[in-house]
């Protein structure tokens, strides 16, 4: 079967070897029919019976495991119980406010953008004649209607509108403005651009020959390499890549804009996890001090790193429109154009020298990490930093270098995702030490543990650990998913199928909490008691589904010793509490929850003495009391993460307030033939302290690993060689379903783990368990291994992630691989591209 190199589709060597793969499984399903139906044909091996049956998924069943809490805690005290999140019913039935559910202005109008086609260019002209003429149009933004400054980003390196030149294709070139979305649209499309097309950087190998880096270069380094390598028994090199991915929440960026109409004031209401810096890029591009601009966030229909800082590309540009018009003005991207503009989980590429001896201890570590970051520097340093302070997952590792390179490409610029460059690192971590596993042909569930920190080691930055939780988490892993039986099981399975192999994975995880920018460790809170006693909850965090208002509720309500239903929080807004840092870090329970009860303390003081008077009383009447007697009902709460503070010139100085830990195994079939697995089994056990809520943060838990398990299984950008991303959908960019859950998943918070680093002994839960989907990977991994080892093959391979068919198939090496070599270096014009 032959097809041509630069087939529309790609996947060349993987499309021919199917064909034949499929059309053998034909043959043998033909062949068993007609032995089954009498005739004398050859007898299919029983070991190849498997290949000619059809995937049937099995009922999924799961179980979710928690400590109640102790037998004396008071009925009324909703800490760590698993109360239902507060607005679920609202977003079930559909009646939960976002913010494209703010009723319409009267005299409001719609924008759309006109974005770059062209991934590296010079702008020649840009002609708006036609589309100006189009119905229902209003008027055409660029660059030279922003009234403040056109200079916009988290490090100063982007313009609101494209100034002269593009950088990468969805690149925002201006706004068109019109009665309806419709006619917005259709006009913005019209406006006819020309462009003298540059040459593109897209990939991170690309970028590694032209020499494309931003600054600086990161390094941490401990211990001594040279002597490390030296004492080493075997010393290997691999590498491995690690594909981007879409946030793909389900409300796309949208921000509604609406002057006031008096010195500069503008209202806005916005899905973002930083309303301050909403406030501050948006006063910038203005022109006007940050007092006039307010920014309200009520939800988002989620965040996951993607609305931390790059909402703001859109906030100024509909503000700066809704400035110059005086009427409000709103956008809400469509699914391809957020897809296409709003940039998404660095890629990586890692690769590493590896010192081990022959017990399998490894002693040193040389390892380089590049991430593809896009046309902006954005937050890719600081998610680079925090790669680097996860590169030996939870490993102890006494010389290590790690060194990180940031990629400038002509791709939309690359932003936070859920575990912010910590899962890029640890991947590159576990796919080291499988190969140490396979080098030395023994288990890497062995390797694994033999390499696993103890408590009092340190890390490479110098961070030493204590009240380490991963041997309690390893072991109860271990016994609750019945590893052992579960291995001879896998092993004797593996004996009877030729195309049929099964994997099992056990991996742990270690995730740093803090902001890795030490000033960011900070929180501040508003409460108000009103004259009937409810109380009006405000904090800095925003609410993206994680339940973070939910927990703020639990801990006012314990600290007031008043039930939730007398709580509300409205929203979250810049003129209640400033300054405010992103919600992200899974840190906001943590530093909000602190500022908040700090807030609740204070107000708890002022209405001592109406309890101690009227000790019957009720909450309304102490209230009602204080009031009367003229005592300010209302106070704001502060904190701040004490003893924090690193430095990369000294490697010294705390990183990390402490860390949450998890472990997971996996189990997967793999049709060997086809490249199709399945996820048969999941059992997690996570560390979260004394959860301050076991439903919301068992829900955390299996969406974090459901999100990984995209990343590293599923989800696959692809982009032209010129910069045009192909993948603009769910339909041709998949994201986990139903269907992928793991057949049985087991989720277990690891009792008696009290943390007294955090608010009531609880520990952070929103990123750490998203690596622990790597157990999918490497389960698939372990079954490629088998598959291999059936065409005689041993020894570390290399797979990149995520674990596609496509590279499932190609992995596993046979007759029929054999017939379909790659295509000669040089005649292959890729498709599809790796970045
Ligand atoms: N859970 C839901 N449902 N939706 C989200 O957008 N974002 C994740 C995580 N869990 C997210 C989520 C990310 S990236 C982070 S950093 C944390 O939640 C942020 O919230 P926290 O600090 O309150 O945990
Ligand atoms: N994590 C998440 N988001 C961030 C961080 C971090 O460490 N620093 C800045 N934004
Ligand atoms: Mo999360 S990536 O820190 O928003």
């Amino acid at each position: 079967m032959s097809l041509d190199p630069s087939a529309p589709g790609g996947m060349v060597m993987y499309r021919r070897t199917l064909t034949l793969s499929l059309f053998y499984k034909f043959y043998l399903t033909v062949l068993q029919k007609l032995r089954l139906q009498g005739l004398r044909v050859e007898e299919v091996r029983s070991e190849y019976l498997r290949a000619t049956e059809i995937y049937h998924p099995e009922t999924p069943s799961s179980v979710q495991v928690y400590q109640a809490v102790p037998e004396g805690q008071s009925t009324d005290d909703v800490v760590g119980r698993p109360i239902i999140h507060l607005s679920a019913l609202k977003q079930a039935t559909g009646e939960a406010v976002y913010c494209d559910d703010v009723p319409l202005y009267e005299n409001e109008l719609y924008l759309a953008l006109i974005t770059s086609t062209k991934a590296h260019a010079r702008i020649l002209s840009v002609d708006v004649s036609a589309a100006e003429r189009f119905p229902g149009v209003v008027c055409c933004l660029f660059a030279n209607d922003v009234p403040g400054s056109n200079i916009t980003g988290m490090r100063q390196d982007e313009t609101v509108f494209a100034d002269g030149q593009v950088t990468c294709v969805g690149h925002i070139i201006g706004a068109m403005v019109a009665d309806t979305q419709l006619h917005a649209q259709r006009a913005a499309k019209a406006v006819k651009i020309q462009y003298e097309e540059l040459k593109p950087v897209v990939t991170i190998q690309e970028a590694i020959i032209a020499k494309s880096f931003y600054e600086p270069i990161r390094t941490i380094q401990s211990g001594d390499l040279e002597t490390g390598f030296k004492q080493a028994d075997h010393v290997l090199e691999g590498e491995i890549h690690i594909g981007g991915q879409e946030h793909f929440y389900l409300e796309t960026n949208v921000t509604l804009a609406v002057p006031r109409g008096e010195d500069g004031e503008m209202e806005l209401f916005i899905s973002s996890q930083s309303p301050s810096d909403s406030q501050s890029f948006v006063a910038n591009a203005l022109g006007v001090p940050a007092n006039r601009v307010l920014v309200r966030v009520k939800r988002m229909g989620g965040g996951f790193g993607g609305k931390e800082s790059r909402t703001t590309m859109l906030s100024t540009v509909v503000a700066v429109a809704a400035n110059k018009l005086k009427r409000p003005v709103r956008c809400m991207l469509d699914r391809d154009e957020d897809m296409l503009i709003t940039g998404g989980r660095h890629p990586f590429y890692g690769k590493y020298k590896v010192g081990f001896l022959q017990t399998g201890k490894v002693v040193a570590l040389d390892v380089a990490f590049y991430s593809n970051a896009g046309n902006s520097m954005d937050l890719s340093l600081a998610i680079m930093e925090r790669a680097l302070f996860h590169m030996e997952n939870s490993y102890c590792i006494p010389n290590v270098r790690g060194q990180g390179f940031l990629c400038r490409t002509n791709l939309p610029s690359n932003t936070a995702f859920r575990g912010f460059g910590g899962p890029q690192g640890m991947m590159v971590a576990e796919n080291w030490i499988t190969d140490v596993a396979h080098s030395l042909g023994r288990s890497a569930e062995e390797v694994r543990r033999l390499n696993l920190y103890s408590e009092g080691e340190s890390t490479p930055y110098n961070q030493i650990l204590h009240g380490l939780t991963l041997d309690r988490c390893w072991d109860e892993c271990l016994s609750r998913s019945e590893y052992e039986q579960r291995r001879a099981a896998a092993n004797l399975f593996n004996r009877q199928n030729r195309w049929t192999k099964r994997g099992l994975a056990i991996v742990p995880t270690k995730f740093g909490i803090s902001f890795t920018a030490t000033f960011l460790n900070q929180a501040g809170a508003l409460v108000h008691i009103y004259r009937d006693g409810s109380v009006l909850l405000t904090h800095g965090g925003t609410e993206m589904g994680q339940g973070l208002h939910t927990k703020m509720v639990q801990v006012a309500s314990r600290v007031l010793g008043i039930p939730c239903s007398k709580i509300y929080i409205s929203e979250t807004s810049t003129n209640t509490v400033a300054n405010t840092s992103p919600t992200a870090a899974s840190a906001s329970s943590d530093l909000n929850g602190a500022a908040v009860h700090n807030a609740c303390e204070t107000l708890l003081k002022r209405l001592e003495r109406y309890k101690t008077k009227d000790p019957k009383g009720s909450w309304e009447d102490w209230v009602k009391a204080a009031y009367l007697d003229r005592v300010n009902l209302s106070a704001n709460g502060f904190y701040k993460t004490p003893d924090l503070g690193y430095s990369f010139d000294t490697n010294s100085g705390r990183v990390f307030n402490y860390y949450s830990y998890g472990v997971a195994c996996s189990e997967v079939e793999i049709d060997c033939l086809t490249g199709a697995h399945k996820n048969l089994s999941t059992t997690i056990v996570m560390d979260v302290g004394h959860s301050l809520n076991p439903a919301i943060d068992i829900g955390q838990v299996e969406g974090g690993f459901m999100q990984g398990l995209g990343l590293f299984t599923l989800e696959e950008l692809h982009y032209s060689p010129q910069g045009v991303l192909l993948t603009r959908g769910p339909g041709s960019y998949k994201i986990p379903a139903f269907g992928d859950i793991p057949t049985q998943l087991t989720v277990s918070l690891l009792r008696d783990a009290p943390n007294d680093k955090a608010i009531f002994a609880s520990k952070a839960v929103g990123e750490p368990p998203l690596f622990l989907a790597s157990s999918v990977f490497y389960a698939i991994k372990d079954a490629i291994r088998a598959a291999r080892a059936g065409s005689g093959m041993t020894g570390p391979f290399r797979l990149d992630s995520p674990a596609s068919a496509e590279r499932i198939r190609n992995a596993c090496c046979d007759q029929f691989t054999k017939l379909c070599p790659p295509a000669e270096p040089g005649t292959f014009t890729p498709w599809s591209v790796q970045v």
